[in-house]
C-alpha cells in the first residue's frame, strides 16, 4: 500500500449543515438535533451543525440557535458552525461552538453569488471574525469552495487555490477544507488543488470536502488519502448541496467513506451500523432512500 496512506482518518459530518441547507422542506430543529445525537452516538467526533447566515439567503438554517442550544453535548465531540461575517460570529458565539468556519471561494464569480462580495472583500470580512474567535479560544477553519471547478467560471486553476489558501493563512485561519463544491473534480485535479494548499498549510491542517455530483467523490477521497490527507468532510446519507451552486448534489456519503476506509484497514472510530441508523432516520424524515450505496446495501441486507 502507498506509504502515505494514513492509519487513521477523522471525519467531520457536515450533514446537519451542508446536508440540510439545500432542502426545500423545512426540517424542524428537533429533527436536526435528533440527527446530531445519532451522529455522535455513531462515533463522529466532529459535526458541522449549522450556519449563522442570512435567513433570507438560506431559510433552512434560520433555527441555528435552537439547534445548537438543543444538543446534549458529548465531551470529546467538536461542534462547528459557519460564520460569514461579524454579525454571524456574534450570534454564533452565544451558542459556544468549538470551531467556527469562514467560507471563501477560489473563483470570483462564486464568491459573489454565495456571499455577495469579491474574494478580497471576503478576506476583509473574515479577518475580524478570525481575530475575535481566536482571542475567545474558538478554533477557526476556512472552507475553500470551487477548488477544481466553478459553476460560473468553469475549470479553476490550482494557482487560484494556492492564492486563497495563502490569504486565509495570512489572517490566522488554522486549517482549511479543499472543497469540490459542484463535484466535477477527478483524482489528479483534486490532488493538484490539495498540493497548492499544502504550500500554505501542514498536512494535518488540510481536509477534503468532495461533493459527489459526477460520482467521483470516493475516488477523489482515495486520491487525497494517497497524499496523506487524513481529515475529510462527508454527509450522512449523502445529503446536501449548496443553494448557490445549481445542479450540485450532496457530499460524499459518510457511510460510503467509512465502508471504504474500514475495508482498507483505516480506523475512523465510527460504528457503521449506527451511522446507517442515523442516515435512515433523516432519510425517513425526508421520505427518501439514503443517497449512499453502502447504506442502501446494508439496509437491504438487514431487511432480507
Ligand atoms: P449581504 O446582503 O451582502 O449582507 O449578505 P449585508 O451585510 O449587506 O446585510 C444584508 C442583510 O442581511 C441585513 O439584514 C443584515 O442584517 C443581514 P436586513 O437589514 O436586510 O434585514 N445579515 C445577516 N443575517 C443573519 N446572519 C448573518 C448576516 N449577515 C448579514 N450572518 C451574507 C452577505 C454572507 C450574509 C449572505 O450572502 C449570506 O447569508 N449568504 C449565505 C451563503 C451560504 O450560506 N451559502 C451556503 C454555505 S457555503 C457552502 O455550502 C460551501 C461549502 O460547503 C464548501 C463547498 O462545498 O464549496 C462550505
Ligand atoms: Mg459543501
Amino acid at each position: 500500500m502507498n506509504p502515505n496512506i494514513p492509519a487513521r482518518v477523522r471525519l467531520i459530518d457536515v450533514g446537519p449543515r451542508d446536508g440540510l441547507q439545500n432542502e426545500k422542506m423545512p426540517v424542524p430543529a428537533e429533527i436536526k438535533i435528533g440527527l446530531v445525537h445519532r451522529l455522535q452516538e455513531a462515533g463522529l467526533q466532529e459535526i458541522e451543525v449549522t450556519s449563522y447566515v442570512s435567513p433570507k439567503w438560506v431559510p433552512q438554517m434560520a433555527d441555528n440557535h435552537d439547534v445548537m442550544s438543543g444538543i446534549a453535548r458529548v465531551p470529546g465531540v467538536d461542534y462547528s458552525v459557519l460564520t460569514p461575517n461579524l454579525k454571524g460570529y456574534e450570534a454564533a458565539v452565544q451558542d459556544r461552538p468549538d470551531e467556527i468556519v469562514v467560507f471563501g471561494s477560489a473563483s470570483e464569480a462564486f464568491s459573489q453569488k454565495n456571499i455577495n462580495c469579491s474574494i478580497a472583500e471576503s478576506i476583509e470580512r473574515f479577518a475580524p471574525v478570525v481575530e475575535a474567535a481566536r482571542s475567545a479560544g474558538i478554533r477557526v477553519r476556512g472552507a475553500m469552495s470551487c477548488t477544481v471547478g466553478c459553476p460560473y467560471e468553469g475549470e479553476v486553476a490550482p494557482e487560484r487555490v494556492g492564492y486563497l489558501a495563502g490569504l486565509l493563512k495570512g489572517i490566522g485561519v488554522q486549517r482549511v477544507d479543499v472543497a469540490d463544491t459542484i463535484g466535477v473534480g477527478t483524482p489528479r485535479k483534486v490532488q493538484r488543488a490539495i498540493e497548492a494548499t499544502l504550500a500554505h498549510f501542514a498536512l494535518h491542517e488540510v481536509s477534503g470536502h468532495f461533493h459527489d455530483t459526477y460520482g467521483q467523490a470516493l475516488s477523489n477521497t482515495l486520491a487525497a488519502l494517497e497524499l496523506g490527507v487524513w481529515n475529510f468532510q462527508s454527509s450522512v446519507a449523502g445529503l446536501g448541496g449548496c443553494p448557490y451552486a445549481k445542479g450540485a448534489t450532496g457530499n460524499v456519503a459518510t457511510e460510503d467513506v467509512v465502508y471504504m476506509l474500514h475495508g482498507m484497514g483505516i480506523d475512523t472510530g465510527i460504528d457503521l451500523d449506527k451511522l446507517v441508523d442515523a442516515g435512515a432516520y433523516i432519510s425517513g424524515f425526508l421520505d427518501r432512500k439514503p443517497n449512499s450505496r453502502v447504506a442502501v446495501a446494508l439496509l437491504n441486507k438487514r431487511a432480507g
